[in-house]
């Protein structure tokens, strides 16, 4: 498969989506379809939250503004495939900063993470890389996609940082369901429409792409979702 050049998520975020997101995806979809409320999510984000962090696929930047930054956080980077979002997710970030306050040096890239080139320009290292509700918007299998993934991340990631994000998983909402409930009428309708591609997603598949790539991996799964956390196995980490 062309990965670049199929792109789910092109016409998926423009500006308007980006105001309603919080309250349609982050609250109402996550807590009554997804069943993983977004402050179990942020709770997450927060726990694995560095002074030296990379968020890729930052949508509404929902997290940003909301999550606890360490007090002696000094670098914040932001990435995603669109503007828009990059835009609207700095705007809120930066919201949160006034003359009394000491600002973090913010990087912005925009970025297929697929491309050949996502790791390579990237010297500084980051200790902790978020990427929450992303892997199931990337085409193919989860096999193909965090296969290309989660080596690319290594390669930005300190030998004692920490990769963990949340993905809704496709094949526990086929176990658990039947056609006609909302998670398998939504799962289906979004991934007939190229916005989300997890059908076949599972959690077997999720950690072998992790240990493949060289990490230790830990999982939790709420509702539908994945919460994993994943650090080098090639470093004895205390
Ligand atoms: C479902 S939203 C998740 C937003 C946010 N992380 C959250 O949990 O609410 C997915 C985000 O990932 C971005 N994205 C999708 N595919 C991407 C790719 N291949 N590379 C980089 N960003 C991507 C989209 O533009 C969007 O901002």
């Amino acid at each position: 498969m062309d990965y670049v050049s199929f792109i789910p998520s092109v016409t998926t975020y423009p500006w308007i989506f980006l105001f309603v997101y919080d309250y349609w995806v982050l609250l109402f979809i996550c807590k009554f379809v997804w069943k993983c409320k977004r402050s179990l999510q942020l709770s997450f984000y927060n726990k694995n939250l560095s002074s030296n962090h990379l968020d890729i696929g930052v949508g509404s930047g929902w997290y940003l503004k909301h999550c606890m930054l360490p007090s002696n956080i000094y670098r914040i980077a932001l990435a995603d495939l669109h503007i828009s979002p990059l835009k609207f997710a700095t705007n809120r970030l930066l919201s949160r900063f006034d003359n009394s306050t000491k600002m973090p040096k913010i990087e912005l890239i925009q970025k297929n993470i697929l491309s050949e080139d996502t790791a390579s320009d990237q010297l500084n290292k980051f200790d902790s890389i978020s990427m929450f509700f992303l892997l199931h918007c990337i085409p193919g299998s989860m096999k193909e996609k965090a296969n290309i993934v989660f080596p690319k991340l290594k390669e930005l990631l300190t030998e004692s940082g920490v990769i963990y994000g949340t993905t809704v998983l496709g094949n526990i909402i086929k176990k658990e369901n039947n056609a006609p409930s909302l998670a398998y009428r939504l799962c289906t309708y979004l991934n007939n429409n190229g916005i989300m591609c997890n059908w076949n997603d599972d959690i077997d598949s999720l950690k072998q792409a992790a240990i493949s790539a060289g990490f230790h991996i830990d999982v939790t799964i709420i509702g539908y979702t994945a919460m994993f956390e994943l650090r080098r196995s090639d470093v004895e980490n205390e």
